[in-house]
């Protein structure tokens, strides 16, 4: 892969669906001048494709064509965010090619964001893993089931967006079991992430443990041979 080793901050995020990952990584993002993608959206544009054509089925050349014309515009379409596009982005996410499709997208954030950012911070499943596993800063962000359906439903209240508390919370245990036990690129922390439970924190602690996190391994980096991070 061309520019690999140019010498930018990469934060990989991951863990399971409402566990807080895309606020924090945008938070992180801002404060670190990094070009963040939230790499869950990307299966969304796919599923909005798959939902949008008439036979719902998976159609690899459509997939390519919209793949040709995405734009981070595109990806902050509410849409992405409704309950059916949800449902078959968690079951495309299965398919060895659409990842495959998808993981170029994500090399581009990953190893050549735009000039102006000091570096790539993506959250997902799969980031620590499979996409970035050279990453600097790799955090495994979790919390408990109860915790995660909470907060989703609170989200989907003020997106007014009409559903119940038990129905997000087995929505959220679904989506967990096929995201672990997937053949390929399965949720699971890398070996070397750090693990956080935000169950018992709020945004701001959390906010707080992971700036300690990529604080400390920067004066690291800066300490060993990455000098210009
Ligand atoms: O993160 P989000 O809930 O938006 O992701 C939507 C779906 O995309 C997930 O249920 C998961 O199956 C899939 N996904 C994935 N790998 C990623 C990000 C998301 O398989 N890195």
């Amino acid at each position: 892969m061309k520019n690999k080793k140019v010498n930018k901050l990469r934060v990989a995020i991951d863990g399971p669906a409402a566990s807080g990952k895309n606020t924090l990584a945008k938070q992180i993002a801002k404060k670190y001048k990094l070009l963040h993608l939230d790499s869950g959206k990307l299966y969304r544009y796919f599923a909005l494709q798959v939902h949008q054509s008439k036979d719902q089925k998976v159609n690899y050349t459509k997939l390519k064509q919209a793949l040709k014309k995405l734009t981070l515009q595109k990806l902050k379409d509410k849409k992405l965010t409704t309950e059916p596009i949800t449902k078959i982005a968690s079951v495309i996410s299965k398919k060895k090619k659409i990842r495959q499709m998808l993981k170029k997208v994500q090399h581009d954030f990953a190893y050549n964001p735009p000039k102006k950012f000091k570096g790539s911070i993506l959250d997902g499943r799969d980031i620590g893993t499979v996409i970035m596993p050279d990453a600097h800063v790799k955090v495994y962000l979790t919390a408990s089931l109860d915790v995660r359906a909470v907060r989703r439903y609170k989200e989907y209240k003020k997106m007014r967006i009409k559903t119940t508390l038990s129905k997000v919370k087995s929505d959220i245990q679904k989506r967990d079991y096929e995201d672990t036990h997937r053949k390929i690129s399965s949720l699971k922390p890398a070996k070397d992430a750090v693990l956080l439970d935000s169950s018992f924190y709020n945004t701001k602690a959390a906010f707080v443990e992971i700036d300690r996190v990529i604080r400390n391994r920067i004066k690291l980096l800066n300490a060993t041979k990455h000098k210009s991070l």
